[in-house]
């Protein structure tokens, strides 16, 4: 029986602008984050009766299908699962195909279209958190708790799965139980989280301990060390005009911190420029806070203690562009942060900072709404974020158009990550010649680098651009490192012969990530990891991908298992050109760099496992050919596979 009760972290409420009209303030629902249980009983799920259970959240999302995350959201905190009965009371109630509601359902994996545990608990499977012995934890619970992995248990009471990375990296193992971070697990706390859910304990009783987040800042530069006060980098914008914004934002050469380095001035002038269309004219700033890539933390940090400098950069690029309305798109994984993130938006709107006449401008009108994100690496990728928010599968786009011209709900739209943000409002307060001095030229200002791995001292560090990689190990104490992967799974892994390497886009860009691997690490189980997670991100939109990222996957458990060739290894080298040149977006085209580097700096970790160094067929043909020569009662060399070619002397 599952008892009628949930105990769901309170977030407050925010002031949002509806889509008709910019004056227009109405309360919105705050996002609720489930943290317990469903509310419902038993009865009323088995009675599929919803249509009353779901009003209130249909009333408050105004039924509106560009809300369908939130909405779905909302109804599975409810009942605790997306019953295909809700679908159908959703989709009827915000005019969609039901086919449609369902297709966003299945798209993000923190829905669930299945009932799962009423203690649902997802460990984190970075390369990091393996590393740290998070496998075995996930055993013990899973022994603990009688349940099979993947599996809800026979009462309905626990489900215990894993999850791409959880951005607790520099913290790890981590873990979500019913979507709240849990971060540094051991034997002996996984122990007690095995009793806790045994014996039923709402989680607002569990330790408070278990779900501390540390920022770990161990060296601070400009932005880390920045001294500012809320509105300061907004006011000095206003001061300079939207133009001389636009000409400080040149002048710094700011390039974007989200892994692309596109320059931030190029975006910000050609959403100023483009024309707003229809009804809904308007332009957007968003902030892209999915933070997806493994390894990479560091948004995570300047969201928890700098979001007030993150929504000065927003309310800037809002005012330099001519936007109205700001989004901050927060990985699902961080609504732990919701509570305090909205609570500093409802102050900067006491301060005047948000909402109608903003600093006391007339007609100058800026709000921000959080979104929260479902669990799919995919939406970071800009267009596909923007699909999200506008309640859809988050598939990317084809791109042209830009977002800059044709972004959220088809109008011009800023698409920046959250450092790029935080550093623009720097710019803001202390202009563009003062960031241009910073780094080297073509990588201006200063960069967070999320630090984890096999190093003494994770945690965030903040370099000017140019500093070596070596310069980065030694001051992390990483003394054995034999690789670095900089930039993620779809970065680069440098060798101890690069380390002599710079952290910049004219040598190694970098989206932040920096995961250390000792000489001890088998870096083939590293490049094996960074597969599954593509194969289990890839979209599915385009064939390429979603079949290669698979074949790829299944090549290199081939591989662990000691049943490969060499013809595995000249698959993933094919299929890596294939994904480069097919695969629509960057999560494709990037899916395999790690194999190949890995391949051509580790290769001994690859054929040390290979069954042989020749040609091993993964099937038997001739084997599987027997039946058919039994039937035919044949068994001369022309019914053997390859026997009749070699007989005559050509190939077979
Ligand atoms: C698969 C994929 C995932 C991405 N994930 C993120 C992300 O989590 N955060 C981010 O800022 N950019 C991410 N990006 C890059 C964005 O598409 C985009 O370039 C970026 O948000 C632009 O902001 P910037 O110019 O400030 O870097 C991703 C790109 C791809 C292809
Ligand atoms: S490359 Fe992969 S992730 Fe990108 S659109 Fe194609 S299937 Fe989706």
């Amino acid at each position: 029986m599952i008892p009628a009760r949930w105990i769901s972290a309170p977030v407050g409420t925010s002031r949002w602008r509806t889509a008709g009209g910019a004056a227009k303030l109405k309360e919105k629902p705050a996002i609720a984050v489930v943290v317990g249980e469903p509310v419902v009983s038993e009865k009323i799920l088995a009675s599929g009766q919803f249509d009353e259970l779901l009003r209130p959240i249909l009333d408050r999302y105004c039924r509106d299908a560009g809300l369908l995350v939130e909405i779905l959201r909302e109804t599975q905190n409810v009942l605790g699962y997306l019953p295909a009965g809700a679908l159908t009371v959703i989709a009827k109630a915000v005019g969609t195909p039901r086919a449609r509601v369902e297709g966003v359902a299945g798209f993000y994996s923190f829905f669930h279209l299945e009932p799962v545990g009423r203690y649902r608990v997802l460990f984190s499977d970075n390369i990091t958190d393996r590393m740290l012995g998070s496998a075995e934890l996930l055993d013990r619970l899973c022994n603990k708790l009688w349940v099979e992995r993947g599996k809800v248990s026979e009462d309905g009471l626990v489900s215990v799965d894993t999850t791409s990375c959880t951005g607790m990296c520099d913290q790890g193992p981590a873990l979500l139980v019913n979507g709240r971070a849990m971060t540094r697990m051991s034997a002996e706390r996984i122990g007690r989280i095995g009793e806790l859910i045994r014996a039923q304990v709402p989680m607002s009783e569990w330790p408070n301990e278990y779900f501390l987040v540390e920022d770990n800042i161990r060296r601070r530069d400009t932005l880390l060390n920045s001294n500012w006060q809320e509105g300061e980098a907004l006011k000095a914008a206003i001061a300079r005009g939207a133009e001389g914004m636009l000409a400080e934002m040149k002048l710094s050469n700011l390039r974007g911190r989200g892994g692309a380095g596109f320059t931030t001035h190029i975006k910000w002038e050609s959403a100023r420029r483009a024309a707003v269309h229809g009804e809904r004219s308007a332009r957007y700033v968003v902030c892209n806070a999915d933070e997806g890539e493994p390894g990479t933390f560091k948004d995570r940090v300047l969201l928890t203690s700098y979001a007030d400098l993150l929504f000065d950069g927003m309310s800037v690029a809002g005012f330099t562009i001519g936007a109205t309305k700001g989004l901050l798109y927060l990985r699902g994984e961080y609504a732990y942060l919701l509570p305090q993130l909205e609570e500093n938006l409802r102050n900067r709107r006491a301060d005047g900072l948000l909402g109608n006449a903003v600093c006391g401008v007339a007609g100058l009108t800026f709000d921000i709404e959080i979104r929260l994100g479902a669990g799919a690496y995919v939406c970071g990728e800009e267009t596909a974020l923007l699909e999200s928010l506008e309640g859809k599968r988050g598939v990317p786009r084809i791109r042209p158009p830009f977002p800059v011209t044709a972004g959220y709900l088809g109008q011009p739209t800023v698409v920046n990550n959250v450092e790029t943000l935080c550093k623009a409002a720097l710019i803001a307060v202390k202009g563009g010649a003062w960031f241009a001095g910073l780094g080297t030229k073509q990588s201006t200002g200063t960069k967070l680098l999320s630090i984890s791995g096999d190093v003494e001292v994770p945690g965030i560090y903040e370099y000017p651009f140019g500093v070596s990689v070596e310069q980065v190990l030694n001051d992390c104490g990483a003394g054995n490192a034999q690789a670095v992967q900089i930039s993620g799974p779809s970065g680069i892994c440098l060798a101890t012969h690069e380390f002599s390497r710079r952290i910049a886009f004219e040598d190694v860009p970098t989206a932040g990530a920096f995961m250390v691997f000792g000489a001890h690490r088998d870096m083939f189980e590293v490049a094996r990891n960074f597969a599954h997670f593509f194969a289990h991100e890839s979209c599915g939109f385009c064939t390429p991908c979603r079949v290669g990222t698979s074949l790829v996957a299944n090549c290199m458990d081939k591989i662990g298992n000691g049943q490969g060739s060499p013809y595995e290894i000249n698959e993933i080298f094919k299929i890596h050109r294939l994904l480069h040149v097919a695969s629509h977006c960057g999560l494709g085209q990037a899916a395999c760099n790690a194999l190949f580097d890995t391949l051509h700096k580790f290769r001994p970790a690859y054929e040390r496992r290979l069954r042989s160094l020749d040609f091993e067929p993964a099937f038997d043909l001739d084997e599987a050919l027997a039946g058919a020569r039994r039937m035919t009662g044949r068994d001369d060399p022309g019914a053997h596979f390859g026997l009749a070619a070699r007989v005559s002397g050509g190939d077979a």
